[in-house]
Protein backbone atom coordinates (compact mmCIF):
# COMPACT_ATOMS: atom_id res chain seq x y z
CA UNK A 1 0.00 0.00 0.00
CA UNK A 2 1.22 3.45 -1.00
CA UNK A 3 2.27 5.94 1.90
CA UNK A 4 1.43 9.54 1.26
CA UNK A 5 3.64 12.24 2.42
CA UNK A 6 3.67 15.71 2.22
CA UNK A 7 6.35 18.77 2.69
CA UNK A 8 6.85 21.76 3.60
CA UNK A 9 9.79 23.97 4.41
CA UNK A 10 9.07 26.90 6.70
CA UNK A 11 10.76 29.48 8.60
CA UNK A 12 13.95 31.43 7.68
CA UNK A 13 15.82 29.33 4.01
CA UNK A 14 19.16 27.50 4.98
CA UNK A 15 21.60 26.00 2.61
CA UNK A 16 20.84 22.35 3.00
CA UNK A 17 17.43 22.50 2.52
CA UNK A 18 16.87 21.01 -0.89
CA UNK A 19 19.33 18.33 0.22
CA UNK A 20 16.76 17.12 2.63
CA UNK A 21 13.60 17.47 0.15
CA UNK A 22 16.12 15.02 -2.09
CA UNK A 23 17.31 12.98 0.55
CA UNK A 24 13.30 12.59 1.87
CA UNK A 25 12.03 12.06 -1.61
CA UNK A 26 15.41 9.76 -3.53
CA UNK A 27 14.75 7.63 -0.55
CA UNK A 28 11.19 7.46 -0.50
CA UNK A 29 11.45 6.62 -4.15
CA UNK A 30 13.93 3.91 -4.62
CA UNK A 31 13.55 1.99 -1.81
CA UNK A 32 10.08 2.92 0.44
CA UNK A 33 6.65 3.10 -1.23
CA UNK A 34 6.46 6.95 -0.47
CA UNK A 35 4.45 9.05 -2.60
CA UNK A 36 6.14 12.36 -1.86
CA UNK A 37 4.23 15.71 -2.31
CA UNK A 38 5.84 19.55 -1.31
CA UNK A 39 3.71 22.47 -0.71
CA UNK A 40 5.21 25.89 -1.51
CA UNK A 41 5.83 28.75 0.87
CA UNK A 42 6.02 26.80 4.04
CA UNK A 43 2.32 26.76 6.24
CA UNK A 44 0.78 29.19 3.54
CA UNK A 45 0.95 26.62 0.59
CA UNK A 46 -0.78 24.10 3.04
CA UNK A 47 -3.33 26.05 3.58
CA UNK A 48 -4.12 27.02 -0.07
CA UNK A 49 -3.10 23.78 -1.24
CA UNK A 50 -0.61 25.03 -3.64
CA UNK A 51 1.67 22.01 -4.39
CA UNK A 52 4.39 19.98 -6.45
CA UNK A 53 4.57 16.07 -7.10
CA UNK A 54 8.13 15.66 -6.02
CA UNK A 55 9.29 12.75 -8.17
CA UNK A 56 12.69 12.06 -9.56
CA UNK A 57 12.92 14.77 -11.89
CA UNK A 58 11.55 17.47 -9.46
CA UNK A 59 14.46 16.36 -7.45
CA UNK A 60 17.39 16.34 -9.71
CA UNK A 61 19.88 18.56 -10.03
CA UNK A 62 19.32 20.50 -6.57
CA UNK A 63 21.63 19.15 -4.23
CA UNK A 64 24.20 21.72 -4.37
CA UNK A 65 21.19 24.63 -4.64
CA UNK A 66 20.74 27.18 -2.17
CA UNK A 67 17.67 28.29 -0.30
CA UNK A 68 14.60 25.81 -0.84
CA UNK A 69 12.85 24.47 -4.06
CA UNK A 70 9.68 24.56 -2.50
CA UNK A 71 9.55 28.46 -1.13
CA UNK A 72 9.35 29.26 2.38
CA UNK A 73 7.55 32.01 4.55
CA UNK A 74 7.28 32.53 8.54
CA UNK A 75 3.77 31.88 8.38
CA UNK A 76 1.99 29.84 11.61
CA UNK A 77 -1.11 28.16 11.25
CA UNK A 78 -2.35 29.19 14.00
CA UNK A 79 -1.53 33.24 13.80
CA UNK A 80 -2.18 33.42 9.52
CA UNK A 81 -2.65 36.61 8.48
CA UNK A 82 -5.57 36.15 6.21
CA UNK A 83 -7.62 39.21 4.57
CA UNK A 84 -5.70 41.48 6.71
CA UNK A 85 -7.17 39.81 10.17
CA UNK A 86 -4.95 37.09 12.37
CA UNK A 87 -6.54 33.93 11.95
CA UNK A 88 -6.50 30.21 13.00
CA UNK A 89 -6.35 28.04 10.28
CA UNK A 90 -5.25 25.06 10.99
CA UNK A 91 -8.59 23.30 10.55
CA UNK A 92 -7.81 24.46 6.78
CA UNK A 93 -4.64 23.23 6.55
CA UNK A 94 -6.11 19.79 8.04
CA UNK A 95 -8.58 19.49 5.14
CA UNK A 96 -5.83 19.87 2.89
CA UNK A 97 -3.82 17.11 4.42
CA UNK A 98 -7.13 15.04 4.32
CA UNK A 99 -7.88 15.50 0.63
CA UNK A 100 -4.68 14.23 -0.27
CA UNK A 101 -4.82 11.34 1.84
CA UNK A 102 -2.02 12.40 3.48
CA UNK A 103 -0.35 9.70 5.89
CA UNK A 104 2.46 11.78 7.26
CA UNK A 105 3.23 15.73 7.06
CA UNK A 106 7.14 16.22 7.14
CA UNK A 107 7.73 20.31 8.15
CA UNK A 108 11.37 20.97 7.86
CA UNK A 109 12.18 24.38 9.82
CA UNK A 110 13.86 25.93 13.21
CA UNK A 111 12.11 26.63 16.30
CA UNK A 112 9.38 28.20 15.68
CA UNK A 113 8.23 25.66 12.71
CA UNK A 114 8.61 22.69 15.63
CA UNK A 115 6.09 24.48 17.23
CA UNK A 116 3.79 25.20 14.73
CA UNK A 117 4.36 21.65 13.41
CA UNK A 118 3.26 20.31 16.82
CA UNK A 119 0.06 22.78 16.88
CA UNK A 120 -1.01 20.76 13.71
CA UNK A 121 -0.36 17.28 15.29
CA UNK A 122 -2.60 18.47 18.08
CA UNK A 123 -5.11 18.79 15.56
CA UNK A 124 -4.65 15.07 14.94
CA UNK A 125 -2.11 15.16 11.72
CA UNK A 126 1.12 12.65 11.63
CA UNK A 127 3.74 15.19 11.94
CA UNK A 128 7.70 14.36 11.48
CA UNK A 129 10.10 17.36 11.60
CA UNK A 130 13.55 17.95 10.31
CA UNK A 131 15.69 20.71 12.34
CA UNK A 132 17.26 23.06 10.54
CA UNK A 133 18.43 27.07 11.11
CA UNK A 134 21.57 29.09 10.57
CA UNK A 135 21.43 29.78 14.57
CA UNK A 136 22.08 26.20 15.51
CA UNK A 137 19.18 26.96 18.57
CA UNK A 138 16.91 24.00 18.35
CA UNK A 139 16.41 22.09 21.53
CA UNK A 140 17.49 18.23 21.81
CA UNK A 141 19.53 18.11 18.76
CA UNK A 142 23.32 18.29 18.71
CA UNK A 143 23.07 20.52 15.76
CA UNK A 144 21.19 21.93 13.25
CA UNK A 145 20.78 21.64 9.54
CA UNK A 146 22.40 25.02 7.55
CA UNK A 147 24.62 25.99 10.63
CA UNK A 148 27.91 24.88 9.38
CA UNK A 149 27.31 26.78 6.17
CA UNK A 150 26.55 29.88 7.80
CA UNK A 151 30.11 29.27 10.10
CA UNK A 152 31.79 29.06 7.58
CA UNK A 153 31.14 32.03 6.04
CA UNK A 154 30.92 34.23 8.47
CA UNK A 155 34.66 32.67 9.61
CA UNK A 156 35.65 33.64 5.74
CA UNK A 157 34.37 37.14 6.52
CA UNK A 158 36.32 37.57 9.68
CA UNK A 159 39.57 36.58 7.66
CA UNK A 160 38.95 38.78 4.94
CA UNK A 161 38.37 41.48 7.29
CA UNK A 162 41.65 40.93 9.41
CA UNK A 163 43.86 42.43 6.16
CA UNK A 164 41.51 45.52 5.93
CA UNK A 165 41.25 46.07 9.75
CA UNK A 166 45.41 45.64 9.98
CA UNK A 167 45.97 47.84 6.83
CA UNK A 168 44.12 50.69 8.67
CA UNK A 169 44.75 49.89 11.85
CA UNK A 170 41.18 50.00 12.92
CA UNK A 171 38.26 48.56 15.07
CA UNK A 172 35.92 46.38 12.97
CA UNK A 173 33.07 44.87 14.21
CA UNK A 174 31.45 42.24 12.58
CA UNK A 175 27.81 41.86 13.03
CA UNK A 176 26.70 37.93 12.97
CA UNK A 177 23.25 36.51 12.85
CA UNK A 178 22.25 33.79 15.42
CA UNK A 179 18.78 35.15 16.96
CA UNK A 180 18.99 34.90 21.06
CA UNK A 181 21.96 32.10 20.80
CA UNK A 182 25.69 32.92 19.74
CA UNK A 183 26.73 29.67 18.31
CA UNK A 184 27.09 31.41 14.73
CA UNK A 185 29.20 34.69 16.70
CA UNK A 186 31.57 32.16 19.01
CA UNK A 187 31.78 29.73 16.69
CA UNK A 188 33.51 31.97 13.89
CA UNK A 189 35.22 34.36 16.35
CA UNK A 190 36.96 31.28 17.07
CA UNK A 191 37.40 30.02 13.92
CA UNK A 192 38.37 33.17 12.75
CA UNK A 193 40.92 34.25 15.84
CA UNK A 194 38.32 37.35 16.39
CA UNK A 195 40.18 39.32 19.16
CA UNK A 196 36.38 40.43 21.03
CA UNK A 197 33.65 37.74 20.75
CA UNK A 198 30.16 39.17 21.95
CA UNK A 199 27.18 36.54 22.64
CA UNK A 200 23.41 36.85 23.41
CA UNK A 201 24.43 33.94 26.81
CA UNK A 202 27.50 37.05 28.34
CA UNK A 203 25.81 40.40 28.35
CA UNK A 204 28.97 43.25 27.75
CA UNK A 205 30.43 46.25 28.76
CA UNK A 206 31.73 48.58 26.22
CA UNK A 207 34.42 49.56 28.73
CA UNK A 208 35.97 45.90 29.21
CA UNK A 209 35.83 45.30 25.47
CA UNK A 210 37.85 48.97 25.07
CA UNK A 211 40.46 48.03 27.66
CA UNK A 212 41.29 44.88 25.90
CA UNK A 213 41.67 46.36 22.63
CA UNK A 214 44.09 49.16 24.21
CA UNK A 215 46.06 46.32 25.85
CA UNK A 216 46.14 44.68 22.59
CA UNK A 217 47.33 48.56 20.97
CA UNK A 218 50.04 48.49 23.87
CA UNK A 219 51.20 45.52 22.66
CA UNK A 220 51.79 46.46 19.65
CA UNK A 221 48.95 45.24 17.74
CA UNK A 222 47.30 48.52 16.59
CA UNK A 223 43.86 46.31 15.02
CA UNK A 224 40.84 44.40 16.33
CA UNK A 225 38.31 42.53 15.19
CA UNK A 226 35.17 42.43 17.47
CA UNK A 227 32.44 39.48 16.09
CA UNK A 228 29.09 40.54 17.74
CA UNK A 229 25.93 38.00 17.83
CA UNK A 230 22.63 40.44 16.36
CA UNK A 231 21.44 39.17 19.73
CA UNK A 232 24.22 40.45 22.35
CA UNK A 233 23.33 43.04 24.61
CA UNK A 234 25.22 45.64 27.04
CA UNK A 235 24.21 44.75 30.60
CA UNK A 236 22.28 47.46 31.34
CA UNK A 237 20.07 46.35 28.45
CA UNK A 238 20.39 43.53 29.37
CA UNK A 239 18.58 44.13 32.82
CA UNK A 240 16.14 46.16 30.64
CA UNK A 241 15.06 43.85 28.77
CA UNK A 242 14.81 41.04 32.14
CA UNK A 243 12.52 43.50 33.61
CA UNK A 244 10.50 44.29 30.50
CA UNK A 245 10.11 40.49 30.01
CA UNK A 246 9.12 40.36 33.63
CA UNK A 247 6.60 43.19 33.41
CA UNK A 248 5.13 40.85 30.69
CA UNK A 249 4.64 37.82 32.60
CA UNK A 250 3.67 39.36 35.73
CA UNK A 251 0.77 41.72 33.54
CA UNK A 252 -2.78 40.61 35.28
CA UNK A 253 -5.15 42.30 32.71
CA UNK A 254 -5.97 42.98 29.15
CA UNK A 255 -4.77 46.39 29.36
CA UNK A 256 -1.31 45.88 31.25
CA UNK A 257 -0.65 43.00 28.79
CA UNK A 258 -0.86 45.00 26.05
CA UNK A 259 1.15 47.97 27.60
CA UNK A 260 3.49 45.52 28.24
CA UNK A 261 4.34 44.10 24.91
CA UNK A 262 4.15 47.51 23.12
CA UNK A 263 6.80 48.62 25.29
CA UNK A 264 8.82 45.42 24.98
CA UNK A 265 8.73 45.63 21.31
CA UNK A 266 9.42 49.01 21.45
CA UNK A 267 12.62 47.92 23.49
CA UNK A 268 13.18 45.48 21.06
CA UNK A 269 12.87 47.87 17.66
CA UNK A 270 15.45 50.09 18.92
CA UNK A 271 17.93 47.25 18.87
CA UNK A 272 19.05 47.20 15.15
CA UNK A 273 21.10 50.00 16.51
CA UNK A 274 23.09 48.34 19.12
CA UNK A 275 26.18 47.61 16.35
CA UNK A 276 26.36 50.98 15.71
CA UNK A 277 26.03 52.17 19.03
CA UNK A 278 29.36 49.83 20.61
CA UNK A 279 30.99 50.97 17.74
CA UNK A 280 30.60 54.78 18.60
CA UNK A 281 31.56 53.43 22.16
CA UNK A 282 34.73 51.91 21.15
CA UNK A 283 35.69 55.21 18.75
CA UNK A 284 35.32 57.20 22.23
CA UNK A 285 36.82 54.58 24.48
CA UNK A 286 40.01 53.90 22.71
CA UNK A 287 40.72 57.02 20.29
CA UNK A 288 40.51 54.52 17.54
CA UNK A 289 39.09 54.75 14.00
CA UNK A 290 35.89 51.95 14.54
CA UNK A 291 33.95 50.58 11.35
CA UNK A 292 30.83 48.47 11.11
CA UNK A 293 30.24 45.26 8.71
CA UNK A 294 26.75 43.50 9.27
CA UNK A 295 26.92 40.17 7.74
CA UNK A 296 23.38 39.31 7.17
CA UNK A 297 21.49 37.41 4.33
CA UNK A 298 24.67 36.28 2.92
CA UNK A 299 25.24 33.93 5.91
CA UNK A 300 21.42 32.27 4.28
CA UNK A 301 22.78 32.15 0.85
CA UNK A 302 24.43 29.70 -1.59
CA UNK A 303 25.64 26.62 -1.87
CA UNK A 304 25.81 24.25 1.01
CA UNK A 305 28.74 23.09 2.65
CA UNK A 306 29.32 19.18 2.26
CA UNK A 307 28.56 18.97 5.66
CA UNK A 308 25.13 20.44 5.29
CA UNK A 309 24.58 18.44 2.02
CA UNK A 310 25.79 15.29 3.53
CA UNK A 311 23.55 15.82 6.67
CA UNK A 312 20.14 17.25 4.90
CA UNK A 313 20.80 13.75 3.27
CA UNK A 314 21.06 11.81 6.42
CA UNK A 315 18.12 13.68 7.59
CA UNK A 316 15.94 13.08 4.40
CA UNK A 317 16.56 9.78 4.32
CA UNK A 318 16.38 9.10 8.20
CA UNK A 319 12.95 10.72 7.85
CA UNK A 320 11.85 8.12 5.03
CA UNK A 321 12.87 5.56 6.78
CA UNK A 322 11.07 6.79 10.47
CA UNK A 323 7.87 7.18 7.96
CA UNK A 324 8.02 3.24 6.40
CA UNK A 325 7.96 2.63 10.17
CA UNK A 326 4.67 4.34 10.66
CA UNK A 327 6.94 6.64 13.61
CA UNK A 328 5.18 10.00 13.89
CA UNK A 329 5.21 12.93 16.49
CA UNK A 330 8.90 12.88 16.80
CA UNK A 331 12.15 15.15 15.24
CA UNK A 332 14.84 13.43 13.66
CA UNK A 333 17.63 15.21 15.80
CA UNK A 334 21.42 15.16 15.08
CA UNK A 335 23.08 12.94 18.07
CA UNK A 336 26.31 12.11 17.83
CA UNK A 337 27.48 10.67 14.47
CA UNK A 338 23.60 9.78 13.48
CA UNK A 339 20.47 10.52 13.38
CA UNK A 340 17.72 9.26 16.27
CA UNK A 341 14.21 10.69 16.55
CA UNK A 342 13.37 12.36 19.60
CA UNK A 343 9.56 13.30 20.67
CA UNK A 344 8.53 16.86 18.92
CA UNK A 345 7.14 18.07 22.42
CA UNK A 346 10.61 17.49 23.76
CA UNK A 347 11.82 20.40 21.41
CA UNK A 348 8.79 22.84 21.60
CA UNK A 349 8.74 26.38 23.08
CA UNK A 350 12.90 25.61 24.47
CA UNK A 351 15.78 27.25 22.95
CA UNK A 352 19.12 25.84 22.87
CA UNK A 353 21.70 28.73 23.40
CA UNK A 354 25.34 28.49 24.52
CA UNK A 355 26.04 26.69 27.92
CA UNK A 356 28.49 28.92 30.21
CA UNK A 357 30.88 26.02 30.49
CA UNK A 358 30.47 25.01 26.37
CA UNK A 359 34.11 24.28 25.45
CA UNK A 360 34.28 27.24 22.24
CA UNK A 361 33.55 29.51 25.20
CA UNK A 362 36.46 27.75 27.40
CA UNK A 363 38.88 27.75 24.24
CA UNK A 364 37.61 31.35 23.43
CA UNK A 365 39.30 32.71 27.16
CA UNK A 366 41.59 30.20 27.15
CA UNK A 367 43.33 31.97 23.76
CA UNK A 368 42.76 35.50 25.75
CA UNK A 369 39.82 36.66 23.84
CA UNK A 370 37.89 38.96 25.40
CA UNK A 371 34.37 38.25 25.60
CA UNK A 372 33.23 41.80 26.97
CA UNK A 373 32.24 40.63 30.73
O1 LIG B 1 16.56 32.16 12.15
C1 LIG B 1 17.49 32.45 11.18
C2 LIG B 1 17.67 33.93 11.07
O2 LIG B 1 18.52 34.16 9.98
C3 LIG B 1 18.18 34.63 12.32
O3 LIG B 1 19.55 34.47 12.49
C4 LIG B 1 17.75 36.04 12.07
O4 LIG B 1 17.60 36.73 13.27
C5 LIG B 1 16.44 35.86 11.38
O5 LIG B 1 16.46 34.59 10.80
C6 LIG B 1 16.09 36.84 10.32
O6 LIG B 1 14.78 36.61 9.93
P1 LIG B 1 14.08 37.07 8.61
O7 LIG B 1 14.51 36.18 7.50
O8 LIG B 1 12.62 36.88 8.89
O9 LIG B 1 14.45 38.49 8.39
Amino acid sequence: MTINVGVLTAGGDTPGLNAALRGLGKSASHIYALQLIGFYDGFRGLLHDRHIVLNESALSGILTIGGTILGTSRDKPQKMVVGGKIEDMRDAMVETYRKHHLDMLVCIGGGGTQKNAYSLMEKGLNILTLPKTIDNDIANTDVTLGFDTALGIATEAIDRLHSTAHSHHRIIIVEIMGHNAGWLALGAGVAGGADVILVPEIPYQAESIAQAILERSQSGKHFSIVAVSEGAMTKSDHKKEEQLLADKKGAKNKKDKEKARLALEGFYTEQPGRTMKLSQDLERLTGLESRVTILGYVQRGGTPSARDRLLGSELGSSAAALISEGISGVMVAVKGQGTKPVELKSVVDKRKTVPADHIWLQTARRVGTCLGD
